[in-house]
């Protein structure tokens, strides 16, 4: 199979954050892939800019380094690497006063597409926009691309709103949330949407429960200071697990159009109950050998924040009344292993009377090892009668797919690509995002009002006991997290 590069028109982005460790991490390695993959025209630019003094030459070693260490597994042509760096350039910018701004202007070609990344602290997105304004260096058709945390509650995120909104039409404003470039996320809504086998069972009437798991392995790392602020519900549950629910239960949309798209979206997020406190489990990893617990991590030995959440909730609508999804997230789990699984209900009647377990299961793995598998009952081979049992028609999507699917575009890769070409499908407008914190916000001071502790649990486990009493209670159990 051969993979279909779409050409985009040539650009000039900019890297607010240019040295940061997202740019080099995801953002520039992701360039390059897109530029070996023959996606970036040539006369399109990439400038860095920072705070800090360095010429073009100096961040071009800073780029090659960068793509060395993150650039992926795809191979390019010998020779290749250089003529990516010969596209960089970087400015020395300072986002609250006057240094570096005029020379960034000199730089930006107006025949060209024009777009700024923000990979910097959601308190410069405002200095950031006004000054680009300021400059002149935006036009209609100028984009800005923002990264999360997009506020931490729903003042902060209107307040930012409110700051890009002073500068930029909504048509131009790119929040990321990486989990809607994976390839294997936009493949829930070719599998929704694409079948005639689902849709119809896709409700209420036909699913008994819905459950959304993402899980790590790894733990807060260096990024204590932030997270510690933040815990699962800001970092993980608020945004990338509210997407992927979503996904799984939006009504479907008349065409795969920016607006079409997130307006269900926006519906569903609306349409979520408010969750009760014992529908919730929070949690905090401990000590294991070789390994710190998060409280040493963190640097606080009274942190309350969770690293892992587990809940049930409701959507009250026409389709999903009656149907409980349960998610969950968590840090130095088990194993790093993210998937949705549908659980519909048993058989009316049993032809077969007591000879088995006649429950379908559609799980779809998003990573790793991405693919779907669904459960379906067959004879038991052999005689002795019809015993029943389940078992899964699985497919790996590397397998099925060959060489195309063991590599696929990162989700920067892609989403930078959807910027320059202008679609926003994959990118959360800004009232989605207020709803979300609009439904969080609750949740979060009802902990803080009553000093609420999470539950330790083992690192390297499947999470605190109680998450499994959550699906006990309703005499449901939680799929293996196994990777
Ligand atoms: C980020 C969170 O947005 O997503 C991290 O801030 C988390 O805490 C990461 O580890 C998970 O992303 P992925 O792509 O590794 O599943």
């Amino acid at each position: 199979m051969v993979s279909r590069v779409i050409p985009v028109e040539a650009f000039d982005l900019v890297i607010f954050g240019g040295t940061g460790d997202l740019a080099r991490r995801k953002i520039l390695p992701g360039l390059f892939r897109r530029y070996c993959a023959g996606q970036m025209p040539e006369n399109s630019r990439v400038i860095g800019a920072a705070r800090g003094d360095m010429d073009n030459d100096g961040y071009r070693a800073f780029v090659a380094e960068a793509v060395r260490e993150f650039g992926g597994r795809r191979s390019c042509e010998d020779g290749t690497l250089d003529g990516f760096l010969e596209r960089m350039a970087f400015v020395s910018i300072d986002a609250r006063g006057e240094k570096g701004w005029s020379e960034m202007a000199e730089l930006m070609r107006p025949d060209v597409v024009r777009a700024f990344y923000f990979s910097v602290a959601p308190s410069l997105f405002g200095d950031l926009a006004e000054r680009l304004n300021q400059h002149g260096l935006t036009d209609d058709s100028s984009r800005i691309v923002v990264e999360k945390p997009f506020g931490r509650d729903l003042d902060s995120a209107r307040a930012l709103n409110r700051d890009l909104a002073a500068y930029f039409d909504e048509g131009q404003i790119y929040r990321i949330d990486h989990y809607l470039g994976k390839e294997t996320v936009q493949n829930l809504m070719a599998v929704r949407f694409g079948n005639m086998l689902f849709e119809p069972l896709w409700n209420s009437q036909y699913v008994d429960h819905i459950q959304i798991t993402v899980a790590e392995t790894v733990g807060v790392g260096g990024r204590g200071e932030y997270y510690d602020k933040s815990g699962a519900m800001r970092d993980m549950v608020q945004n990338h697990l509210m997407q992927l629910l979503c996904l799984i239960a939006m009504e479907p949309p008349s065409k795969f159009d920016p607006d079409a798209v997130r307006d269900e979206k926006l519906k569903v997020i609306r349409a979520l109950d408010p969750v009760e406190p014992h529908h919730i489990v929070r949690g905090q990893y401990d000590a294991t050998e070789g390994a710190e617990s998060y409280r040493e991590e963190v640097g606080d030995p009274r942190s309350r924040t969770e690293s892992y959440i587990a809940m049930k909730l409701g959507i009250s609508n026409w389709r999903w009344a009656g149907t409980p999804f349960y998610l969950r997230t968590g840090k130095r789990l088990k194993a790093r292993s993210s998937e949705i699984t549908i659980v519909f209900k048993e058989l009316n009647h049993s032809i077969f009377g007591e000879a088995g377990d006649h429950r379908n299961e559609l799980s779809i793995r998003l990573q790793p090892n991405e693919g779907i598998e669904l459960g379906v009952t067959i004879k038991e081979p052999g005689p002795g009668g019809m015993r029943l049992i389940n078992v899964p028609l699985d497919m790996s999507f590397a397998q099925a797919l060959g060489a195309d699917a063991e590599d696929p575009p990162d989700a920067y890769e892609r989403l930078i690509m959807d910027v320059i070409r202008g679609n926003q499908t994959l990118f959360m407008r800004g009232d989605e995002v207020e709803a979300a914190w609009a439904w969080t916000d609750p949740i979060i001071n009802g902990w803080d009002a009553r000093g609420d502790v999470p539950k330790t649990y083992e690192s390297g486990s499947e999470g605190p006991v109680d998450a499994v009493q959550l699906l006990a209670r309703d005499t449901r159990v939680w799929r293996k997290v196994s990777p």
